[in-house]
């Protein structure tokens, strides 16, 4: 190949263009990004004396544990409490413990914030709060008086004298047998942290936070995905029961199929999305819930004429997060919270997939939504959901467009937007990924091709798509990968861009294309010669230059089998190397055999493709060849002169 890459800009790049998707689906939220170490910390959208009730929570030596709304919880939001009922005879100590999310990563050096609330109407002694392994080795302790008839909080500090070799290890509460014999103890809304991103209370886990922000995305939508739909009105994500102290948020049972604490509730993303200084997406909803997903019909949809209040309750979320402090109701409310300033909010996306019920999105919901939120917050902009034949009044500026499908869906429509008409109209890719080697099933289960982690053969499609989103950045203004995160021990959707346990974590090869592609961001498309088309497949590309820093990048997937040699052309002048950053497998195509690129990292062998940092001299200011390895992803940097 022959390559020209000219020194003339076609476009700015918008500074939206990488990011994520985010909802609580595998345990991403609670047990994954949000740092509480406790499950089912607070009995939340439980039902009062099942088993189920008590995940996560089991008896030591001999406790009877129940979960139960009988006595008054810790607050209205929060009903149900842990009655522990001791024997009449106990010999030792006797309590319970919780095994947090499938174990708890034990580490000296750090000190866990631990808190929970108590009551007992006759046991007035101490309680011990330790972490411990399940075999009995104990890191750290501590003993607690003062316990009373009426609800106290406890809050301590324990700091582990060892590193746990395992994750097998529980948050353990035990009191005297002798003294508490016959007698019932209540317990309600514990919580055990770690230390956290950036030192935030109530903050994130740290190596999954720093991971993510390592990409420096610069999008971040939320809260879902389905999960923002509920699977009735009732059980929707509700923005206000998300936000204040932890023991005023009920939690809810997510569209994923476990509770959600909404411990990482709305400030808490939006404190999260200044962190990592994205844009936020803010997801609304928009009067319809997923009762089944396989089938359609019985979504419910709120009628037209009952659809107000719920409009209200968008404006009202949205007064919360942009309103004056002083002024308005929902800025006083924020302010009361700890944040006076309005945070910055520009897209808003009207519900979620609504290409599934166009019928009603299409006739009021979605008029109902933007006039309302643009009569009051007019410099607000709108995402649309259905897709784009769905005619709507007002029409969509900007269209929510979401994929997951195979390698060959990524690559065969690496060009859908070349000739896309400039008409006004702008695409965000909100969900995106390579799910599966079979086209004819992408969404199918393992054994029929859908991928468990993403591979290289997947990570170099997606990049592949990804150049032809950057190459069109004038009309593609954001993507989104999606799903984010999966806690191996339960998930219900692979693959995702990190997989983590209790206290290891594995970066994805789509994870290393996200961050080769976002960190290497130029701020005009540069044109080139050829433009790439399929007469050029396998090689895919898009140059860029940033203006800031006058570097040139060219980012390149091959998704082919071979290695291609690229003879490239400057229309400008560079100094004497240049730079390259390449995901590929040597190892692998090396050999025949495992060469299908197929290849995964995982949490047993998490750097088998990792990006590797090179750099090559120009013997000519305005010329060089570049060998891409098969199924790869490289991107390269030249200095311009
Ligand atoms: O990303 C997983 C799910 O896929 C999202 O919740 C939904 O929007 C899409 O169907």
């Amino acid at each position: 190949l022959i390559l020209n890459i000219s020194a003339t800009a076609t476009h700015a790049i918008p500074s939206t263009l990488f990011g994520y998707m985010w909802e609580d689906i595998n345990h991403s939220g609670d047990g994954g990004l949000y740092g509480e170490l406790l499950q089912n910390r607070a009995f939340q959208a439980v039902i009062p004396g099942t088993q189920n009730a008590l995940n996560a929570w089991r008896p030591f030596n001999g406790a009877r544990l129940s979960v139960t709304s009988k006595t008054p919880g810790v607050s209205d939001a929060l009903p149900n409490s842990l009655e522990v009922q001791i024997p009449k005879v106990v010999a030792g100590s006797i309590g319970f413990e919780n095994t947090g999310f499938w174990g708890i990563k034990v580490q000296s050096g750090w000190t866990y914030t631990a808190s929970f609330y108590a009551k007992s109407p006759t046991f007035a002694g101490a309680i011990t709060v330790s972490l411990k392994s399940t075999r009995g080795t104990i890191f750290a302790s501590k003993a607690l008086t003062g316990i009373t008839k009426s609800w106290k909080k406890f809050t301590l500090t324990l700091q582990p004298t060892a590193s746990a070799d395992t994750d097998d290890n529980v948050f353990n509460i035990v009191v005297d047998g002798k003294a508490s014999a016959g007698q019932t103890i209540f317990f309600g809304m514990f919580s055990l942290f770690p230390p956290t991103f950036r030192g935030r209370e109530n903050g994130m886990r740290i190596d999954l936070a720093e991971a993510l922000a390592a990409t420096q995305p610069s999008v971040w939508r939320f809260p879902g995905g389905n999960n923002l739909e509920g699977s009735s009105f009732a059980t929707r994500w509700k923005w206000n029961e998300t936000i204040g102290p932890l023991e005023t948020r009920p939690g809810r049972v997510g569209d994923w199929g476990y509770p959600n604490t909404d411990g990482l509730g709305l400030l808490e993303y939006l404190n999260w999305v200044e962190d990592l200084g994205a844009e936020p997406i803010l997801g609304v909803w928009d009067g319809i819930s997923i009762a089944n997903y396989s089938d359609l019909s019985t979504w419910p949809v709120v009628p037209e004429a009952d659809l107000q209040p719920y409009v209200d309750d968008v404006l009202n979320e949205l007064e919360f997060i942009v309103g004056d402090a002083k002024t308005t109701e929902g800025g006083k409310l924020r302010a009361s919270l700890g944040r006076t300033e309005p945070y910055s909010l520009k897209f808003i996306e009207i519900g979620n997939e609504d290409q599934f019920q166009p019928t009603s999105y299409a006739a009021y919901r979605w008029n109902a939504f933007v006039s309302a939120i643009s009569a009051k917050f007019p410099d607000m902009q709108f995402l649309a959901t259905s897709m784009p034949t769905t005619a709507l009044t007002p029409a969509y500026q900007r269209i929510d467009f979401h994929q997951y499908n195979s390698p060959s869906w990524f690559t065969n429509n690496s060009f859908m937007f070349d000739d896309y008409p400039r008409n006004g109209t702008q695409w965000f890719i909100g969900e995106y990924a390579v799910t599966s080697t079979n086209d004819s099933d992408v969404l199918g289960s393992i054994p029929d091709g859908r991928l468990p982690y993403p591979t290289l053969q997947g990570a170099a499609a997606e990049a592949a798509f990804m150049t032809g989103m950057e190459r069109n950045s004038d009309v593609v203004f954001a993507s989104a990968y999606a799903p984010s995160f999966q806690h191996i021990r339960n998930y219900q959707w692979t693959p995702d861009i990190i997989t983590y346990d209790a206290s290891r974590m594995v970066k994805s090869t789509s994870y290393y294309v996200q961050q080769m592609f976002s960190i290497n961001r130029g701020t005009h498309v540069l044109s080139t010669t050829p433009a790439p088309s399929n007469d050029t497949v396998p090689l895919f590309w898009v140059a860029s230059y940033n203006n800031d820093t006058d570097v040139v990048f060219l980012k390149v997937s091959n998704t082919g089998p071979s290695d291609l040699v690229a003879n490239i052309f400057l229309g400008f002048s560079v100094i004497g190397f240049g730079s390259a950053t390449s995901l590929s497998s040597p190892a692998l195509s090396l050999n025949p055999v495992s060469g299908d690129f197929s290849v995964s990292n995982t949490l047993d062998a998490p750097e088998l493709i990792i990006p590797v940092a090179s750099s090559f001299a120009l013997p000519f200011s305005d010329r060089f060849n570049y060998t891409f390895p098969a199924t790869s992803v490289t991107v390269i940097s030249l200095q311009t002169q």
